[in-house]
């Protein structure tokens, strides 16, 4: 496969980023809150949004902390975020960038690691990051796990979706993308000395959002795909068409949601 750049694959800069992430929000935001609320989310915390992406979770996370408490929003690009009195946004490479000066009551990451090339140094800086008892929660897809865009591969429009996804899949791993990160995890916030670690998996089976999500993804990797000889143009034409017809149950990988605790000094 050729690598048409090094970029993140799906770059921020895209017009469809804004679609992604408001869909990304609708399929994955209350679960994301079901995860805080059990952490015990609460006014004046200070929590560290990496790889915020859109605006959605930095936007709720400053509203449920309050003016006593503070969130830092950081991603490559934060074309997508703006600051306000409690939300702190800021340029950071979680991979190659220092640890920020201040400490957290939870470090959170969605959908970010997966795409990291020296995710073992981004856990090392989020765990530094963390204050003693504070909590590391961290939330990877796992597509190995449930591979398929259409999981009732019922004719040869859902064969073909199956397929795109596929190509979709060799895009992100030849970028790097660890496609059974999400498992990983627990082991690996256990691995850095992180205690009480638990982990569970969420994922809808079919959603207008996941429609949403497609549409965007497939127009924002199109080029890939056919650069690549992953896809036809009548093929990209044909599934989007199906995609927008609303004719697909579509659904998305396994969000593996994990977190664990600073053990206090
Ligand atoms: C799939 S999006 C997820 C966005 C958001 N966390 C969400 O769940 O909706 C991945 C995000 O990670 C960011 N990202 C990729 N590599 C990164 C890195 N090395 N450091 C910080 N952010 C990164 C991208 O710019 C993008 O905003």
């Amino acid at each position: 496969m050729s690598r048409d750049d090094d970029r993140y694959l799906l770059d921020n800069r895209q017009a469809e980023a804004g679609t992604r992430f408001d869909a990304l929000a609708e399929l994955f935001d209350p679960s994301t809150f079901r995860h805080f609320d059990d952490l015990g989310l609460a006014a004046g915390w200070r929590v560290w949004e990496v790889g915020a992406g859109g605006p959605s979770v930095p936007r709720r996370l400053a509203e449920r902390v309050g003016p006593t408490g503070r969130v830092l929003a950081t991603d490559i690009d934060t074309s997508w975020l703006s600051d306000s009195a409690v939300l702190e946004v800021r340029r950071h490479d979680i991979g190659t960038d220092p640890v920020p000066a201040e400490s957290f009551d939870v470090v959170h990451a969605r959908l970010v690691l997966v795409h990291v090339a020296d995710r073992a140094q981004a856990l090392r800086t989020m765990v530094r990051a963390l204050r003693p008892g504070g909590v590391l929660f961290l939330e990877d897809a796992d597509p190995a796990l449930q591979p398929l865009l259409c999981p009732d591969e019922s004719g040869p429009e859902q064969e073909l979706a199956n397929r795109l996804r596929r190509g979709f899949r060799e895009l992100l791993a030849a970028r790097g993308a660890d496609l059974g990160y999400g498992r990983k995890l627990p082991r690996l916030l256990r691995e850095a000395g992180l205690t009480d670690v638990r982990a569970d998996a969420y994922f809808p089976i079919t959603s207008p959002a996941c429609a949403v999500l497609e549409a965007a993804t497939v127009r924002q990797v199109s080029a890939s795909l056919l650069a690549n000889g992953l896809a036809t143009e009548e093929e990209l034409t044909r599934h989007l068409a199906a995609v927008e017809a609303g004719r697909l149950d579509l659904a998305t990988s396994p969000m593996i949601s994990c977190w664990g605790r600073r053990p206090l000094d």
